[in-house]
């Protein structure tokens, strides 16, 4: 089994940012000991280099391995040096080789615009990338800031992917398991042909909607199910969804 701990937009600041809820959520995801978390974007409001700085330290309170890409907010004021000098590269591929499990983390961000863009050459190396996992039978899951997918609940949309329909072809006829995002700060699962696009809430921001209140995702992948989970840090754990993996074979 593999477990991943799915956390997006901390939005690490003087103002809008809520330590006791990033505190509550270093205990919980300590104490489930993931084999890996993915954070998908926002690390900080402004892209400030003190704010790498300071969520670099909040970063390091957590156990496991880490895997981070950069979040609108974070391409402000020349933000992708600073995430790359403190934090790691924009784009990269992970490869769990014990579980067969590949993470694609790709950077949908454009300097100083809050909407999102993959590019074609992020897109190829992507493909490319996938065409891979198919051939050596690897689960695949991309993580990517900006959402492929409207979100119920925000109202106009904006901030989608300028080429999300180039990006959903390319996701969704190259196999990929599991898209996952954030920058909405409001959890959500689609499941659209065979593919799993799930976003995460806000890990530790004050913007959120209505009632709702910080959350991470967890997501499990057994050799024959997915199980997707929002953790709320009020205390409540709600399914999101239960799934065959798609190469699960019947017994
Ligand atoms: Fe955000
Ligand atoms: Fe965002």
């Amino acid at each position: 089994m593999v477990l991943i701990a799915h956390i997006s937009d901390l939005h690490v600041s003087h103002v809008g940012f809520n330590e006791s809820a990033f505190l509550r959520a270093v205990d919980e995801i300590n104490a489930l000991n993931p084999d890996m978390i993915i954070l998908t974007g926002d690390l900080t409001e402004n892209g400030y280099y003190a704010q790498f700085e300071e969520s670099k330290e909040y970063l390091k309170m957590f156990e496991s391995n880490l895997f981070a890409i950069p979040g609108n907010h974070d391409a402000r004021n020349i933000g992708k040096q600073s995430f790359e000098d403190l934090i790691g590269d924009c784009s990269w591929k992970l490869t769990k080789d014990d579980e067969d499990v590949v993470v694609l983390g790709l950077d949908s961000t454009t300097p100083d615009l809050d909407d999102g863009n993959i590019g074609k050459l992020q897109q190829l190396w992507m493909e490319n990338e996938l065409d891979k996992c198919i051939l050596e039978n690897k689960f695949s899951i991309v993580a990517m800031h900006h959402h492929a997918i409207p979100i119920p609940r925000t109202g106009r949309e904006r901030n989608i992917l300028f080429d999300a329909g180039d990006i959903l072809q390319s996701v969704i006829s190259h196999d990929v398991d599991i898209v996952i995002g954030g920058h909405k700060h409001v959890p959500n699962l689609w499941k659209m042909q065979g593919t799993l696009f799930v976003n995460a809430g806000s890990l530790s921001s004050y913007k959120l909607r209505g009632k709702d209140v910080n959350s991470y995702n967890t997501i499990e992948v057994t050799d024959r199910d997915i199980e997707i989970y929002l953790n709320k840090l009020d205390g409540n754990k709600i399914l999101l969804g239960n799934f065959k993996r798609r190469d699960a074979v019947d017994l």
